[in-house]
């Protein structure tokens, strides 16, 4: 056995034996190879055996520019050299100050204050406390609730995971925080007020409206919503949408949090995901992006309204983390957003997200294949038993589908996507934002290829 197999299969036996790898079915390592990633270059990444894979999902809609930028690291060496670590509990570093300013500039209206946590979940978690806070000191202390969609995805802490809407990963962890509220989807494709009309008719931003009455409206803090929301498959807002939301929260007094840990920095062409639809939230959660996945990092945005009562007297914000604002991490994020800046990265994905979407629509003919939507370099693919009566799967064929077929066979093909059944069965992708017709020519090519395949295998074994 040669050094570098030995080498390669002791990794892979050691992740198995001891690296509990997140939301994973670590049973089904014991017959499969954990696969081990050890490089990555551009939109590529490869494994412990040198096998090549496009990686279409930026990471975990992380990586921006692309893996492998050296400019990256060395502000990452730099700081450390200068700064390594300094808390920013009364005090501040110029990593965070310079980030924070440069944030501020190009958040719409004002959005001028940036509270640094070390991921998205935290940064959700911190708004809704201080959305909680925030209305304590207005003098409203029942206004406790939030309220988000049915499906979105917005982390896993016992906060975060409470405003997230997916049921098959909440019910193991009940009883959740009390007071998280669900409304609809804008789920045009199977939508059963409006699908079949040339328009939507916004019903699914009204039952915003109709919860917040239902639940009383001097009892609801904020609503958590993604400007284009990922977890059930790329939901694109309608036309209006935004809009509606934002007067319903008005109308109500209720606070408004864009959560675009996956929508901001150019996944949607622009900074924030909110500047593509138009609405002023009053906070905005992020993370991901922020750094291109270079370092931890994530943070919430907030009003000059919102933050006004937390600068009175002897007021305070009652939250803190150690490893919020990281100066290692904020050095990475100004070296990021410098480089997406300088090679405009968000022009970019405006100019190249229409051939991507088009090529991705050439897909519908494959009898699997029942709808495609997404925007930016943000998609998904939502499979069908049968296109005419958009027939949904039921669980033993989705298992078969996604985790028995799709999914070896798209990493075989040498694609990495998601292919997930968190609501009905997708495909997810979301490349790095350099990537450019050369992906998205393989990334369309390889999905014809396994899903057309995927399509006979279906009907054979129906
Ligand atoms: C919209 C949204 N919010 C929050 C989170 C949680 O972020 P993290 O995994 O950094 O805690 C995610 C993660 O994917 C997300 O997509």
């Amino acid at each position: 056995m040669c050094y570098e197999f030995r080498m390669t299969t002791e990794l892979s036996e050691r992740a198995a034996r001891h690296l509990w790898m997140h939301f994973s079915r670590l049973a089904g390592f014991r017959e499969h190879e954990v696969p081990v990633i050890v490089r990555g270059e551009g939109c590529s990444v490869w494994d412990q055996h040198g096998t090549r894979y496009l990686d279409g999902l930026s990471g975990l809609f992380t990586v921006q520019v692309g893996h492998g930028r050296p400019e990256l690291g060395t502000a990452a060496h730099e700081q450390s050299d200068r700064l390594a670590y300094f808390p920013t509990w009364n005090f501040a570093h110029e990593p965070a100050i310079e980030l924070a300013a440069r944030l501020a500039d190009a958040a719409p209206g004002d959005l001028n204050r940036v509270f640094f946590t070390p991921s998205g979940g935290d940064a959700v978690e911190t708004a809704w406390k201080l959305a909680r806070q925030y209305w304590k000191l207005r003098g409203q202390p029942s206004r406790t609730k939030v309220i988000s969609r049915f499906l979105a995805y917005h982390g896993t802490s016992m906060g975060a995971l409470s405003i997230t809407g997916v049921p098959a990963i909440k019910t193991p962890f009940e009883p959740l925080v009390p007071g998280a509220i669900k409304v609809q989807t804008p789920y045009r494709y199977r939508c059963h007020d409006c699908g079949h009309l040339d328009a939507c008719t916004l019903r699914c931003a009204d039952d915003l409206e109709l919860r917040i009455q239902m639940e009383g409206p001097e009892t609801v803090a904020a609503v958590f919503m993604e400007p284009l929301q990922n977890t059930g498959g790329a939901f694109a807002p309608p036309e209006g949408y935004w809009q509606r939301v934002r007067e319903i929260c008005d109308r109500y007094d209720v606070l408004l949090v864009s959560d675009e840990v996956i929508c901001a920095f150019g996944r949607l062409g622009y900074v924030f995901g909110s500047q593509r639809y138009g609405y002023q939230p009053d906070m905005i959660t992020f993370a991901k992006g922020v750094t291109s996945g270079y370092a931890p990092l994530g943070g919430v945005m907030i009003s000059d309204r919102i933050a006004e009562p937390f600068l009175a007297d002897t007021s305070m914000f009652l939250q803190g983390q150690t490893f919020g604002a990281h100066p290692v991490s904020c050095a990475v994020a100004n070296a990021n957003l410098d480089l997406m800046e300088r090679d405009d990265l968000y022009g970019h994905v405006r100019r190249h997200e229409g051939t991507f979407r088009s090529m991705l629509e050439t897909l519908r003919d494959i009898p699997l294949v029942g709808d495609v939507r997404g925007e930016g370099y943000f998609y998904a693919i939502e499979l069908v038993t049968d296109q005419a009566t958009k027939g949904a799967f039921d669980d033993d064929q989705a298992e078969w589908l996604l985790r028995g077929y799709l999914s070896p066979r798209l990493s075989e093909a040498g694609l990495i996507c998601r292919a997930d059944d968190r609501g009905e069965p997708v495909i997810t992708l979301s490349p790095p934002l350099i990537a450019g017709p050369d992906e998205f020519e393989f990334i369309v090519s390889t999905l014809r290829r396994v899903l057309g395949d995927a399509s006979v295998a279906f009907a054979a074994r129906r």
